[in-house]
């Protein structure tokens, strides 16, 4: 497995080779990270992973500069996955002096986490289209695990004809439900024991869907059910791809929600086919 730092020692060395799969990350890789990998393993010839913070998608007020980091371990993990190549740029590498263009992806990015986390799609975008501008992947494999940034990545490929297929894998979860995510490295011990509630929120909402169950708002209420004690930013029964708020559901919609323990934010869907 060969480590880059820099834009130019990558694009040489993706030039070399042919199809390729990326997995682009932020780093304090978990068994969701390395699916992804090990999915680009089965579906291309040679993988890339990025390891990248990235500092435009943290508003303000969140956890740039506390997000977990450890590139050894992340690398040794890379190489047993069966990676090929790592680019893992400092923040300067990918926005130099004088940076000054963003991607901005309309509608999608409205509601939801966009609608909490103002300029953070923006920052999502703007990294993801540089990251497959410098890599040029054939497949790019993101986590369902966020699912608004996976509808967002799709619409921005889609929009700009980028020569690139995006493909979303399932969420991974611990055996009590949580869904797998570098962030719950911040939970207590205490608040890690509540943290599957969310899971449980969503479990509800799909249960009465699959018994039936068509009104947003009723499956709503069943997830706000299971969060007593939590700060709510949201749930949400949305259109699978508009992610527009429904009333009633005639088509693929998206259960979401994102709440806080303590400090602590987490989010976690489940699609409602
Ligand atoms: O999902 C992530 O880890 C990040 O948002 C991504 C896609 C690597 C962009 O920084």
């Amino acid at each position: 497995m060969k480590v880059f730092k820099t834009v130019a020692e990558v694009r040489a060395a993706r030039a070399a080779v042919g199809e390729l799969g990326l997995a682009p990350t932020m780093g304090f890789l978990h068994a969701g990270h390395l699916s992804l990998v090990e999915r680009a393993r089965a579906e291309n010839p040679t993988v890339a992973a990025t390891i990248f913070v990235n500092p435009t998608q943290f508003g303000p007020n969140e956890d740039l500069a506390r997000y977990p980091r450890n590139l050894p371990r992340d690398l040794a993990l890379l190489e047993a996955a069966g990676c090929d190549l790592v680019f893992t740029p400092e923040p300067a590498e990918i926005y130099p002096s004088g940076f000054d263009t963003t991607v901005s992806v309309g509608g999608v990015t409205e509601g939801l986490e966009g609608a909490v986390r103002p300029g953070h799609f923006a920052g999502v975008a703007t990294v993801v289209a540089k990251l497959f501008n410098i890599i040029q992947p054939t497949r790019a494999y993101f986590g369902q695990k966020d699912a608004q940034q996976s509808v967002v990545i799709r619409k921005m490929v889609r929009d700009l004809n980028m020569p690139v297929e995006v493909v979303i894998a399932p969420t991974v979860r611990e055996p009590d439900g949580l869904a797998l995510s570098s962030r719950n490295s911040y939970l207590t011990p205490d608040q890690r024991a509540r943290a599957p509630a969310l899971f449980r929120a969503l479990s509800a909402a799909k249960t009465a869907f699959d018994a039936g169950e068509r009104d947003a708002e009723a499956l709503r209420a069943a997830m706000g059910r299971e969060l007593a004690g939590f700060t709510i930013d949201y749930v949400s029964i949305a259109d699978a791809e508009t992610l527009r708020e429904l009333d009633r559901i005639d088509g693929p919609a998206l259960a979401s929600l994102a709440a806080c323990l303590g400090t602590t934010r987490l989010i976690d869907n489940l699609p409602l086919n």
